[in-house]
């Protein structure tokens, strides 16, 4: 949410920002700004809206200069406004910040620079924090300095509640940057003769691979030539530099015309590589290392809770029935936004899973760190390597799926099912499940790339039947047992890209009031598999077909009864019910996909959202 890029170095600072700006344009696109080092002063350009309009008002006027910041914005305080895009400056305009987070205590703050003089032009948090470290800086006073503005912002950052990534610069200092985090991510690229600050590696890998995940609490300060790490709380900060796994073309679209379709196709290679080299026919179970347990502390496991946000609670509501089918063990999903809050009574020998494809939602996170609090063992499934909710987590498993760029979560959704796939297998090995079933299971496993890629192969048909509804104002999503939660999934998909009004429900539930809204203008989508609750299935159909409601259904290949009761089908291959939201899954992501497209939304970047929400 909000996405920072900083650069110091020998090129020309606008190219690398704008590209840099582009690339994390998923974590908002309310309006984008620069500040550039011109010779001799700080040049700022801001825009509302995207990025596009961003580079068309700098083409009017270019800004040059080797070193700049800038920032691309989530409105969170104040509206979406040009005064309100970032960087922000301080009462004496000289220094200019761009701001990630939340700073809470920012109206306490603000009364206080307001009695002592100070004007604001914004009604963000974000100006407040700049005018605090400018006023710092100022009292300071003596010789311009790097250690005068790092102290400057210790100061100020002590006063701070809340959350930040942020990146400065001072009219003073024109061979320095200056950035510092807590809770919100940055991270410092090291180049050679130059070094960058950004939100997310995506934004720098085109220019430099090593990259140093900057912890709570870090401030950085860069030159071209060096940095340096000290802590908020006094003395040197260590660090460690890695190297980045994916490369500029991962997070390139290639000939795909949208991130969110690359990423659907991806699913054949993600899936595969969320179980690679975690499957052993030898014991006939999975191994997952990351847990850092041994089996004898997994089988006193009493309960599980899995918890995250949005898709990945989607994920974790399927992984709930898949672990309780394999491995017998209580689970339960609670929203990461609710169990920070509530006082969940959970046996002592509970383990918590937390989801997370960036590693950074707030909320998770705020989950991870309550659970730990109440001394459970907390686990990370999370597909950033380097995120926070990876690093903080007691152990766990990545999933490995490579950047996910589209604001709606797809691949990360299904390595998700995969990876709790093999938790559950993994448990019930330990318990009661033998190595014939076992084995199984791997087979199966092992099978579902190659269904997915048939079930990629109907993306013209499923674009038709996206077309043919497109008009609809409203859908339904149902299904029973394990493809319940793929009914919400499906729903949330649709919604987000493409603001057609979609609810999820338990097929079931129908007749206890969502019937009402069953019309021949309201499609329902039915996910119905050839599982143990098949024919349920097709009983609720009817109930909807006698309401003259049009009905979708996603069925496994050779059923015929489906066809009979549904105005259309899309099929996939046959799998056992536990596997089956894997592929059920892929179908809606292509329906919302299209409908989106064909109703002319930007699918990558959907209205009123961001990709990793760092805010509560
Ligand atoms: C929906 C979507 C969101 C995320 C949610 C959690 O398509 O992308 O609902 O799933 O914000 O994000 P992560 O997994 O990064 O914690």
């Amino acid at each position: 949410m909000c996405g920072i890029i900083g650069y110091i170095g020998k090129s020309q600072a606008v190219p690398i920002l704008l590209d840099g700006l582009r690339r994390l344009e998923y974590r908002g696109y309310d309006s984008a700004g620069v500040a550039i080092y011109d010779g001799g002063k700080i040049e700022t350009r801001k825009r509302v809206g995207r990025i596009a309009n961003l580079a068309e008002l700098i083409k009017q006027s270019p800004p040059a200069g080797t070193a700049g910041i800038s920032h691309t914005r989530w409105a969170t305080h104040g509206g979406v406004t040009d005064e309100n895009a970032h960087p922000h400056s301080d009462e004496s305009g000289q220094l200019h910040l761009c701001h990630n987070g939340v700073i809470e205590n920012y109206n306490v703050l603000k009364d206080q620079l307001v009695r002592e003089g100070h004007t604001f032009k914004s009604q963000t948090d974000t100006e407040v924090l700049a005018h605090l470290i400018g006023k710092h800086y100022d009292a300071i006073g003596g010789e311009p300095t790097k250690g005068r503005l790092v102290e400057a912002l210790r100061l100020a950052l002590k006063q701070v509640v809340g959350t930040y990534g942020i990146v400065l610069m001072h009219k003073d200092l024109p061979d320095v940057l200056v950035g510092a985090r807590r809770g919100s991510p940055l991270v410092l690229g090291v180049g050679k003769g130059e070094n960058f600050f950004a939100s997310d590696v995506s934004a720098i890998v085109a220019y430099t691979r090593d990259a140093i995940y900057l912890k709570d609490y870090d401030i950085a300060a860069l030159t071209r030539e060096e940095f340096e790490i000290s802590s908020l709380l006094g003395g040197a900060s260590g660090f460690e530099v890695s190297k980045v796994e994916f490369s500029e073309e991962d997070v390139n679209k290639g000939d795909f015309p949208h991130y969110m379709l690359k990423e659907i196709y991806e699913q054949t290679e993600t899936i595969q590589d969320a179980m690679r080299g975690r499957l052993s026919r030898e014991e006939a179970t999975s191994k997952l290392g990351g847990l850092e347990m041994t089996n004898a502390e997994l089988r006193s496991v009493e309960r599980i809770i899995l918890t995250g946000c949005g898709t990945a609670s989607h994920a974790a509501m399927v992984g709930e029935y898949i672990i309780e089918e394999l491995a017998h063990v209580p689970t339960e999903v609670e929203f990461a936004s609710e169990f920070r809050y509530r006082n969940m009574p959970l046996p002592k020998d509970s383990l918590v899973f937390v989801i997370s494809q960036s590693g950074e939602t707030a909320d998770t996170l705020a989950a991870l760190r309550e659970s730990q609090r109440k001394g459970h063992r907390t686990l990370g499934v999370c597909n950033n390597v380097a995120s926070t909710i990876a690093r903080e987590s007691d152990g766990g498993v990545y999933m490995h799926a490579g950047p996910e760029i589209g604001v709606a979560a797809t691949k990360s959704f299904t390595s998700q099912v995969t990876i709790l796939t093999l938790i559950g297998l993994l448990l019930g090995r330990i318990r009661h499940m033998s190595t014939t079933e076992g084995l199984r299971i791997i087979d199966e496993l092992e099978a579902i790339p190659a269904k997915v890629a048939k079930i990629l192969e109907q993306t013209d048909h499923i674009k038709k039947i996206a077309e043919k509804y497109s008009g609809a104002h409203s859908m339904m999503f149902l299904g029973r047992q394990f493809n319940y939660p793929v009914a919400l999934e499906g729903a949330l998909k649709m919604k987000e890209i493409s603001y057609i009004h979609a609810s999820g429900h338990p097929s079931a539930e129908l007749k206890h009031g969502v019937i009402a809204l069953i019309s021949a203008d309201v499609p329902s989508v039915f996910i119905a598999p050839d599982d143990s609750v098949f024919e349920k299935n097709v009983s609720n159909i009817e109930e909807v077909r006698a309401r003259k409601g049009p009905i979708i259904s996603i069925a496994t290949e050779g059923n015929t009864k489906i066809e009979k009761v549904s105005d259309d089908v899309i099929f996939i291959p046959p799998c056992p019910d536990f596997l089956s939201p894997i592929l059920t899954s892929i179908p809606l992501q292509l329906l919302a996909y299209h409908t989106a497209v064909t109703l002319g939304c930007d699918v990558d970047k959907p209205r009123n959202l961001a990709k990793s929400v760092t805010v509560e």
